[in-house]
């Protein structure tokens, strides 16, 4: 099948983790293009998409809304399988995590961006091949949890045999 990912990113962590998908996906037999929004259009016919956002104050951002509303709500993507992607903070607690606080010194995180992309989505008429996917970094900025590009190449090699198997 034809995969699309989708992802925007300020500080190069939702780069890493998306490409990490579509190798998964790639080597679980699927063909992937992968773009870094915002882009202008996207041309070509794909069985399925990828989209992530990084979380910024409990949000997804607002060019992958965009890009969600423009491109994907068309009759051509309506039922058509998706995977939501959200990067952010590790809730406090976890694996020693410590809880990050936002500008004004209240609590943030737990990258909720996953959610909303995926009732995005959900919304524009695409249909869910996995749960809402979070992605986290160790700090404001990053980088990247240990383990998480693995975490994401095996995901794709996931989602990329239930794909290739019909379900
Ligand atoms: C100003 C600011 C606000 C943030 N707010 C949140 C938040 O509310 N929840 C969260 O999980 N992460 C939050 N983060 C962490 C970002 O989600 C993180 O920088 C981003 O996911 C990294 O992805 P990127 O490198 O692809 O941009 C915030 C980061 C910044 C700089």
């Amino acid at each position: 099948m034809k995969g699309l990912v989708a992802y925007y990113t300020k500080y190069g962590n939702g780069k890493i983790i998306s490409e990490a998908i579509a190798r998964g996906l790639e080597e679980s037999g699927n063909e992937m293009t992968v773009v870094s929004l915002p882009v202008k259009d996207v041309s070509g016919d794909y069985d399925f998409v990828v989209v992530s956002s990084p979380t910024r104050f409990g949000k997804m951002l607002g060019p992958v809304k965009k890009f969600i509303r423009k491109n994907l709500g068309g009759a051509a993507w309506r039922g058509k399988p998706f995977v939501a992607v959200g990067t952010g903070l590790r809730p406090a607690g976890e694996d020693g995590a410590p809880q990050e606080t936002d500008e004004s010194g209240g609590p943030c995180g737990p990258a909720e961006s996953a959610e909303q992309v995926y009732s995005e989505l959900e919304s524009a008429g695409l249909k869910p091949a996995a749960p809402p996917q979070k992605f986290f970094v160790s700090g404001m900025k990053g980088p990247l949890w240990e383990g998480e590009p693995e975490r994401a190449l095996g995901l794709g090699r996931e989602v990329g045999r239930e794909l290739a198997g019909g379900s």
